[in-house]
This record gives C-alpha cells, sequence and structure tokens, in this order.
C-alpha cells in the first residue's frame, strides 16, 4: 500500500489553523480511516495530566470502553512505558492486550514525542490478520511528528 500521498493531506490539515487542534486530530483520523482499508478504528490517547494513564482523544471507529488506560495496561500502556513502535500483527496472540471489539485482529500503536518526551500515541486497530508493514510504521510515524508540531 503507498501511503505517501496522504503525507500532503495530513500536512494540510495539521496547518489548518482555522480548526482547533482536536478537530484537526479528528480530520486526520478521519483522513486515515477512510483512505486505509485496513484502517478500522484510528484514534489519539494522550498522558492525562500528571497521571501515569493515559486518556483518549479524537477517534474515529466503534466506542471503546478504553477511554483511561493506566500505563502499563495492554498494547497502548505499554508504548507509555516502552516509547517505542508496537505493531501487533494477530492480537489473540497477546497477553497484555485490551479488546475493544472482537472484530479487531490486528494493531499498530505510534508514540508521539514532544520536546523528546513521550506524551501520547496513535493507535490503530485493523479487522484484517497482519496487514501492517515498515510502509505504515514509516507513515505514521510522519503522522506523529506532524501532529506533535501543534500539541
Ligand atoms: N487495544 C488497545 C486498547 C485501545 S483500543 O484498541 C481502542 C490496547 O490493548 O491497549
Amino acid at each position: 500500500m503507498n501511503l505517501n500521498h496522504l503525507k500532503s493531506k495530513v500536512t494540510e490539515i495539521v496547518s489548518n489553523t482555522n480548526e482547533t487542534v482536536e478537530n484537526r486530530l479528528y480530520n486526520i483520523c478521519k483522513l486515515l480511516e477512510s483512505n486505509v482499508d485496513y484502517y478500522n478504528w484510528v484514534g489519539f490517547y494522550f498522558k492525562n495530566g500528571d497521571k501515569n494513564e493515559l486518556k483518549l482523544g479524537p477517534y474515529v471507529g466503534e466506542a471503546t470502553n478504553h477511554t483511561i488506560i493506566p500505563f502499563g495496561k495492554g498494547i497502548c500502556g505499554q508504548v507509555a512505558l516502552s516509547n517505542e513502535n508496537f505493531v501487533v500483527p494477530d492480537v489473540s496472540a497477546q497477553n497484555n492486550y485490551l479488546a475493544c471489539s472482537i472484530t479487531v485482529k490486528s494493531e499498530i500503536v505510534i508514540p508521539i514525542f514532544s520536546k523528546g518526551k513521550n506524551i501520547g500515541q496513535i493507535d490503530i486497530d485493523s479487522n484484517t490478520i497482519n496487514p501492517f508493514s515498515e510502509t505504515d510504521e514509516r507513515f505514521l510515524e510522519f503522522v506523529c511528528a506532524k501532529v506533535a508540531e501543534i500539541l
């Protein structure tokens, strides 16, 4: 899948100062979910103030119970501590995983760094097994770097 054609749209959305930051993040979720067929839930989590937990931000897809995730819990909580990309080709093989929907087969989480600190992440669920490649990682790192510019 060639994702590079979406980069200019990401830049456009992020630079649109007529929209609130919240709306711009939501528009990025919409862009990704509607243009990549195996991106079925796209959302942002951010560190919740001084607490060692993540709070759900803008997202597109089914509503989730996991609006607050303690650091260390699930794939997202692990990325909050590891500061590293986490690609899960098959969620059923994970012990430390928080299920959102029975249709989800795989997940990718990429941290967002601002001033060298891990302040949040983009989380993508897929209903396809093993769909993510390094192309997704590089593209989503680009998205996270762009988003970090407005946070
Ligand atoms: N599956 C995630 C929880 C968030 S939902 O995918 C929206 C996890 O294990 O951290």
